[in-house]
């Protein structure tokens, strides 16, 4: 099996006014300039969303939104609809990021839901699961991640896939310094590829990119890239500074 394009997401989380966003994409789109062996695609907060667009749209970056309320409109005060985002110029959104299940009640349900919202406003998901130490610790991991991505897609055939991102992200490696080492990331890759081959089949477990997220920096995004089933990476720390990140997406194995 060929490896897939390598996609490599900028999660800026809640870093960056407006300008400050305008500013390091601009950056970004100079730097990236002629690119294209990767898929970039980075996401600002929902204020800057629509600005960051009109600075990346003749280039090779993307944006994707952060998170979704899964209603098309409604009284729902401080919420975003999908059709929102879309019109903000995103293709991608983040779900079930590990920030927002533990500070804002993400549940699998709500993560399904939003997934569903998604798909059905044509924004690729980038669909986060992971992890925490204590799970790590009782050799749960891999219980923890079937539990995620069970739920998480339940009711999904293998087309409404397509287009999806996995990214597994470790708890304790986020914004922690900590990286899961190269070895540790290919086996729970691989484990996931395995698990979505049985659920939807070889033609999307062939497929479908399933990038690795935490303290992802521009000294170790080659080993990880490396290996056979880890097609990207979700950064975080390292996304918000446009050279930085740069030195990410301009990885060497
Ligand atoms: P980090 O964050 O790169 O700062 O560890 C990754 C993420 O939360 O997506």
């Amino acid at each position: 099996m060929s490896k897939r394009k390598p996609f490599i997401a900028g999660n800026w989380k809640m870093y960056k006014t407006c300008p400050e966003a305008v500013e390091t994409a601009k950056k970004l789109v100079r730097i990236l300039h002629g690119i294209d062996h990767v898929d970039v695609m980075i996401a600002p907060s929902f204020t800057a969303l629509a600005s960051v667009y009109e600075v990346i749209k003749d280039s090779s970056v993307m944006i994707g939104a952060q998170n979704l309320f899964w209603e098309k409109e409604g009284a729902y005060t401080g919420e975003i609809s999908p059709g929102m985002i879309v019109s903000s110029g995103c293709r991608y959104v983040i779900i079930g990021h590990s920030e927002r299940r533990q500070y804002f009640g993400e549940t699998d349900l709500s993560v399904n839901k939003k997934i569903r919202a998604a798909i059905k406003n044509s924004l690729a998901p980038v669909f986060c699961i992971g992890e925490t130490e204590k799970e790590r610790d009782a050799e749960d991991t891999f219980n923890i991640l079937d539990k995620q991505i069970k739920m998480g897609l339940e009711g999904f055939s293998p087309d409404d896939l397509q287009h999806m991102i996995l990214a597994y992200e470790p708890v304790w490696a986020i914004g922690t310094g900590k990286t899961a080492t190269s070895v540790q990331a290919q086996e729970v890759h691989r484990f996931l590829r395995n698990l979505i081959e049985n659920l939807f089949g070889k033609r999307i477990a062939g497929s479908i990119r399933i990038l690795y997220g935490g303290s992802v920096k521009p000294e170790n995004i080659g080993e990880l890239m490396s290996m056979p089933d880890i097609d990207g990476a979700l950064v975080g720390g390292a996304s918000l500074d446009a050279e930085k990140f740069a030195g990410i997406i301009n990885f060497k194995i």
